[in-house]
């Protein structure tokens, strides 16, 4: 109850207000929807049409198409994989394997296409029938490796309803690609080892044997890895058996159990030397597996700590218990995302998994917690029930990066972790989903075809406003009804595939078993988060009492190529005027009372005041701001930025919700302030605003901030870094004097380990080569991927262009920086003011050659950030119409949404520059 509005105590009646609020609110935000959805349907273009390859004679045979026909439903899987972690006399690194697949043919047909990418055969391929009649002799086989097929056509038809099973026997290369079978490599006492492992999702099994590679085709998987008997192999099913076989030299050939019926992207199969822990109780085990000496240093434990918990929650949460009898997690020395949920064999980056007590950070030990549960979450949800297409991708990751902050919470109470939402994903996923260049959350079927499109699904959108669309619903229908509509999703839809609206019709008998009914169903509610991109600010003007919403666009001369409409729908305006909303209330409101919208942030929007409501709001942020949710003191501060972004408010009032933070102890909303001061930094840091903001009351005071050490959980270390940042010569004697120490004496880090990031990038901001090459080295020592990522950082603060110059050229050398790491690393360089020259270079001379390996989208958002001149503009411009032959691949949307962000940056800059500068002289 009463958590869509919240009204200060003064104002009465405030019982029958609030009842209605969330209720009233979501309802409000709805569109007419009907219009939008005839205007999509007649849109013929999907988002990218320019790179839809028209080819000259379009051909509508089957291997030309990118979804695989209906006539073929595979059953089981029966693969042996034997993955090289020796390169051959060659220097190429390999694996062999031989697989067959038991299918049905559903509708009679005279081809076999199956999924193959990048895998040569060794054996003509064979067809044996299972039933009675005898199977069709293979006429020849194709390779088609631009849709990725291998197309097995047939002198005579397959039958429907009988089931056949196709063989093969195949050579791949075992590539440091990070896709499909590849392999990771590091060193250990000196020696290198090579761990074999996968990436499937979305489409690269395939790379590792032929399959029917699309998320609805699941079948049940044998598994068998041959390895070096000093290796331990691992894969989705339990062990079952093991058995020394000679081919020439000594190998074990391992087996596991079959797998239950799943989808071939969440499939894994992993050969390492690695150690484990493991927790074992009557049903189930649970192991975390990682470098033996980062096993051996105990940094599994934390991960192993928390994982029964979670896993505990969540049965409880979802109502079904852990659809498998083993949990295995292991950290890999190379891994492009953070984490995949592979079924019952989870992969990490070493800093999303391994945790040491003396050099981990509280944040990456929070991290660690939320990515677990993230991962945990999708054994059920995405793993036990799978979307059918990757258009609904933000289904599943909006739940998982949703519920995520729940199981996290349950494993870490006492953390706040659920609050976080709204700074990591509600207020990230509203800068971009306020850009004309945005997107909605759902795309239609055909509009995600190739690998590209699919890639380019896995976006902030899906996954933030997914969570925070899901988070408004759950609040709105209350936990109870949204998990009750969960359970019977799940139970219901288990070991199989659903649409996104399957889970509304959950929700909805859930909504009618109540008793209650809503004023419009989940589906008519959610279709207008979900359907149409962007989201509405909502002003309230308590002169008049009117209430009005609109699309926010952070530049309102932006014109979306497509409209979202936020309008209230007639029918609820009346309810509202009995009594049923506080429409009628505000009338009677006093001028010392103020009015607060959106408590907690769990609605999907921005809301604005009028003037004099907002001096109210100020006042009370100066003087009482315990009587604000914490939550909404970083909303004030976000909320009133971003309007003065887009024009609606004056951007002095924005910088006035800062004020009162001389006094405020809590993490959010000083976190809500810097991120937004950052902007500023970026758009003034090379102009004469930057003096006087260095020096401002505001900024000076958080170093007096560093000596409260009661809440310093995160605020220590915020404090430290805008202090030394700022030029504050306290902060900058502490901290090169503990650099020195250090350099003095690299065996000893007493550098606490929540403050060594921020240390580090200070001492080497000040200092010049030779605290660089200090760096660098002990970057090269270091055998904890936490303490490697936080110098990795650290070098892009140099201050010397040629250091950043020499850094940048590293990012090319995986044997210095490890590709996983490229993008972020340029993106680093690029966020200082010195680097951010060097990287656009950088980014521009190597495009072409940078190809497949960096992720486009965040590299071009990253690099382009600071973007706010006309010139700026011009090379972007240039540099999108001089590549458009290479083109941007999963960046392409990127690109626009950087040419529309230095559009409104440019606009702003102008019209604020002035004013920001008069208030960071004389703050008011
Ligand atoms: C808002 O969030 C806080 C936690 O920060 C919680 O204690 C409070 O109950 C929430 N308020 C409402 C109205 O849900
Ligand atoms: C899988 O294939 C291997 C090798 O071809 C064979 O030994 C084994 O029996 C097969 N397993 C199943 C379950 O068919
Ligand atoms: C597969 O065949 C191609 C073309 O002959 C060859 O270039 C490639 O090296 C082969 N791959 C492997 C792993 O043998
Ligand atoms: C894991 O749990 C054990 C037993 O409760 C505890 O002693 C240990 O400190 C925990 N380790 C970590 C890293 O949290
Ligand atoms: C829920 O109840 C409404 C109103 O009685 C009915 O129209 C609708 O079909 C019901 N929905 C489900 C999913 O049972
Ligand atoms: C609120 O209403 C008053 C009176 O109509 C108007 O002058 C003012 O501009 C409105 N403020 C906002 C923020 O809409
Ligand atoms: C790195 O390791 C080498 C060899 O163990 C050692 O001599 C050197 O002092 C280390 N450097 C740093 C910065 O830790
Ligand atoms: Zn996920």
């Amino acid at each position: 109850m009463g958590k869509g509005f919240h009204i200060s105590k003064t104002v009465g009646i405030v019982g029958i207000v609030l009842g209605a609020g969330a209720l009233a609110t979501i309802i409000a935000l709805s569109v007419v929807y009907s219009q939008e959805k005839s205007k999509n349907e007649n849109e013929v273009q999907p988002p990218d049409a320019t790179t839809s390859a028209p080819t000259a004679t379009p051909s509508n045979e089957p291997w030309d198409q990118w979804r695989l026909p209906q006539t073929l439903s595979p059953q089981t899987y029966n693969v042996t994989l034997w993955p090289r972690l020796k390169p051959d006399p060659t220097g190429l690194y390999i694996f062999t394997g031989m697989s067959s697949v038991a299918f049905r043919c559903e509708e009679k047909t005279n081809l076999i296409l199956i999924h193959s990418n990048k895998l040569n055969m060794t054996k003509q391929p064979t067809l044996t029938a299972l039933g009675s009649k005898p199977a069709p002799t293979i006429e020849s086989i194709v390779m088609h490796t631009k849709t990725q097929y291998m197309a097995i056509h047939l002198k005579d038809e397959l039958a429907a309803g009988e089931s056949y099973e196709l063989y093969t026997e195949f050579i791949g290369e075992l590539a440091d690609d990070l896709g499909g079978f590849y392999r990771s490599e590091y060193n250990e006492s000196g020696v290198k080892k090579v761990v074999a492992t996968t990436q499937m999702q979305p489409t690269d099994a395939r790379k590792a044997f032929p399959c029917f590679d699309e998320p609805a085709m699941k079948a049940v998987f044998y598994i068998t890895l041959y390895h070096d008997p000093a290796t331990i192999a691992l894969s989705n099913g339990v062990f079952t058996s093991d058995e020394q076989v000679s081919d020439g030299t000594l190998v074990t050939r391992t087996t596991f159990a079959p797998t239950e019926v799943m989808s071939t992207y969440l499939l894994a199969f992993i050969v390492s030397d690695f150690g484990f822990i493991e927790q074992n109780t009557d049903k189930l085990q649970i192991r975390i597996f990682a470098r033996q000496e980062a096993i051996n240093a105990g940094q599994g434990e934390y991960a192993l700590n928390v994982t029964g918990p979670i896993l505990k929650f969540f049965e409880k949460y979802y109502n079904v218990p852990y659809p498998l009898p083993k949990s295995d997690q292991i950290a890999l020395p190379d891994f492009n995302a953070g984490a995949m949920e592979n079924w019952g064999l989870i992969t990490y980056r070493e800093t999303a998994l391994l945790y040491d007590e003396e050099i981990s950070s509280n944040g990456n030990k929070e991290s660690i917690v939320t990515i677990i549960a993230h991962e945990l979450a999708h054994q059920w949800f995405g793993n036990l029930v799978t979307l059918r297409w990757w258009n609904d991708l933000w289904l599943n990751e909006g739940f998982a990066s949703y519920v995520e902050y729940l199981g996290a919470d349950d494993a870490e109470p006492d953390w706040n972790v659920k609050d976080l939402i709204v700074l990591n994903d509600v207020h990230r996923v509203f800068a971009i989903d306020a850009l004309a260049s945005s997107h909605p959350l759902s795309f239609k079927e055909e509009e995600i075809q190739r690998p590209e499109q699919i890639n380019e699904v896995f976006d902030t959108i899906s996954y933030s406003k997914g969570a925070s669309v899901l988070r408004m619903l759950s609040d709105f229908l209350t936990e109870t009804v949204f998990t009750q509509g969960l359970q019977t999703y799940l139970d219901y839809f288990k070991f199989s595939n659903t649409v996104y609206t399957d889970l509304w019709h959950h929700l909805q008998l859930a909504v009618n078993g109540t008793g209650t009914s809503l004023p419009k169903s989940v589906q008519e509610i959610m279709d207008r988060w979900v359907l149409q991109m962007g989201f509405p600010v909502v002003t309230i003007n308590t002169t008049t009492g009117q209430i009005t919403q609109e699309h926010f666009l952070l530049d309102p001369e932006s014109k979306p190529d497509r409209t979202s409409e936020f309008k209230y729908v007639k029918k609820y305006f009346e309810r509202k005027k009995k009594g049923y909303f506080f429409y009628g209330l505000l009338d009677t409101l006093n001028v010392d009372e103020w009015v607060l919208a959106n408590i907690n942030v769990t609605g999907y929007y921005r809301v604005n005041y009028d003037n004099d409501n907002w001096q109210r709001l100020l006042n009370a942020l100066q003087n009482s701001r315990q009587s604000i949710p914490v939550i909404n003191r970083a909303q004030l501060i976000d909320d009133a930025f971003n309007l003065a972004k887009a024009g609606i408010i004056e951007t002095t009032l924005a910088l006035r919700t800062t004020l009162f933070l001389n006094s405020e102890t809590e993490y959010m909303p000083w976190e809500a302030a810097l991120d937004n001061l950052d902007y500023f930094y970026l758009m003034f840091d090379r102009t004469e605003v930057y003096g006087p903001m260095q020096v401002s009351l505001l900024l000076s005071n958080i170093y007096s901030l560093y000596s409260c050490l009661c809440i310093c959980r995160y605020n220590q270390i915020n404090a430290l870094r805008v202090a030394c940042s700022t030029g504050n010569e306290d902060c900058k004697t502490l901290i090169t004097g503990w650099f020195e120490q250090l350099m003095a004496n690299p065996n000893v880090n007493l550098i606490k380990a929540n403050l060594r990031s921020t240390v580090y990038c200070s001492a080497i901001a000040a200092g010049g080569e030779e605290e660089w090459n200090f760096a660098w080295e002990m970057f090269e020592n270091a055998t904890i991927a936490s303490e490697k990522d936080k110098l990795r950082a650290a070098m892009a603060c140099a201050t010397e262009p040629w250091l950043l110059n020499r850094y940048l050229k590293y990012t090319l050398d995986p044997e210095k920086i490890r590709k996983q790491d490229a993008t972020s690393t340029i993106i680093s360089i690029a966020s200082n003011v010195v680097g951010q020259p060097l990287a656009w270079d950088f980014v521009r001379a190597n495009w072409e050659y940078g190809g497949g390996s960096f992720s486009f989208s965040n590299l071009i958002n990253g690099v382009t950030k600071r973007f706010s001149t006309q010139f700026e503009l011009q090379q972007l411009i240039q540099f999108r119409d001089d590549n458009t032959h290479i083109g941007f691949g999963s960046g392409t949307l990127a690109i626009e949404q950087s040419i529309e962000r230095t559009n409104a940056n440019i606009k702003w800059v102008e019209k604020n520059q002035e004013a920001v500068l008069e208030w960071f002289k004389k703050p008011s």
